[in-house]
């Protein structure tokens, strides 16, 4: 089965053939504002200007594999969530590519397909994914036909979090890395607000009280504190859902996955409570091509397509509104 599958709901414009074992191809266009944070409408119009010659380019390197566009089965794309004028575009092209090679479209759930890319290229069957990224943070795992939503953030997401504080402590956008190579230089721990209510996470108040912070002590120890409260958070929801389901597998997705000290705090606890711990390669937990169309060869192979006409796109499509029609519970 052959899938080529398209990522759009941000900054990334990225397409991909795969098949059930092997990534054919993979070409991304990324949007770089000029500065600051993204622009919706902007960052379409940068996918609209790019999509056919990324599609274009992906079809020829294929070629050179000896994949031609009549050996493609379908079309997946990034239905949700993500910024409205972004999905609408990369919609779009999938639905022009869908009709002119007379195959069906498959509507995939970028939350969803960081969990499957990394249960793809990890040795991860049955995690729970600790998914923080720029707008998402969600502790997630499958149980009964979906991918139930343990705790995720009321607020921001934890990059989009690290990017705000970072932007007003005067740090270049993305925030994240800066804050990780500051906070390496620090000297102590300052106090900042640890916030968990129930299951689920809170970060603007984080974010909030460390620019604060910053009139009394130094970046780097704030960088330092932000991190490790954050990180704290994050890691104690993801421990707590180890602990409720009884599951020995912690996968990390999404951008934030990036940095050096979460991994470790994530393979510390996951040592004490004897679990694994699974990170995949980097390429992979950023917004790409390949884990859309990876979910959507999965999702075809189920019979999960969708008509033209069940094809609009959901900004805020949620992770557990998907019925999981590719695990099959004896397998689990
Ligand atoms: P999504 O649509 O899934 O929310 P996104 O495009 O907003 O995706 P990603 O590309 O998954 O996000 O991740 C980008 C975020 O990751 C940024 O907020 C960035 O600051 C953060 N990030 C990247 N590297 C690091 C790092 N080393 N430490 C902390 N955060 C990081
Ligand atoms: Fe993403």
């Amino acid at each position: 089965t052959f899938i080529l599958g398209i990522e759009g709901t941000a900054w990334n414009l990225s397409a991909a053939i795969v098949t059930e074992t092997e990534i054919i191809a993979e070409v991304t266009e990324t949007y770089k504002p000029e500065k600051g944070g993204i622009h919706p409408r902007e960052a379409a119009q940068h996918h609209a200007k790019y999509a056919a010659s990324v599609v274009k380019k992906l079809l020829a390197e294929a070629k050179e594999k000896g994949v031609e566009p009549s050996d493609i089965d379908g079309i997946a794309f990034s239905q949700g969530p993500g910024l409205g004028p972004c999905l609408r575009t990369v919609a779009t092209a999938a639905r022009m590519l869908s009709l002119s090679l007379g195959i069906p479209l498959i509507g995939v759930n970028h939350c969803i397909a960081h969990i499957e890319i990394g249960i793809w290229r990890t040795p991860a069957k049955d995690p729970v994914v600790l998914y923080v990224s720029g707008a998402n943070s969600q502790v997630i795992s499958y149980m009964e036909g979906r991918y139930r939503v343990f705790g995720e953030t009321l607020d921001i997401g934890l990059g989009n979090a690290l990017d705000k504080f970072a932007r007003g402590a005067g740090l270049s956008h993305p925030g994240g890395p800066k804050i990780e190579a500051c906070a390496k230089d620090a000297k102590q721990y300052i106090h900042l607000p640890y916030v968990i209510k129930g299951m689920d996470l809170s970060f603007s108040g984080l974010s909030t009280a460390a620019s604060e912070a910053l009139k009394k002590a130094s970046l780097e120890d704030v960088c330092y504190s932000y991190q490790e409260t954050a990180f704290a958070m994050v890691v104690e929801v993801a421990e707590r859902a180890l602990a409720h389901t009884g599951k020995k597998e912690v996968l990390l997705a999404g951008g934030v996955g990036a940095n050096t000290r979460l991994r470790e705090m994530l393979t510390t606890m996951c040592e004490a409570r004897g679990a694994k711990f699974y990170v995949p390669e980097k390429r992979f937990m950023g917004d790409n091509g390949t884990m859309i169309a990876y979910t959507g060869l999965l999702m075809y192979k189920s019979g999960n397509t969708l008509s033209i006409e069940a094809s609009r796109v959901n900004p805020s499509f949620r992770t557990d509104d998907v019925e999981v029609t590719w695990i099959k519970e004896e397998d689990m």
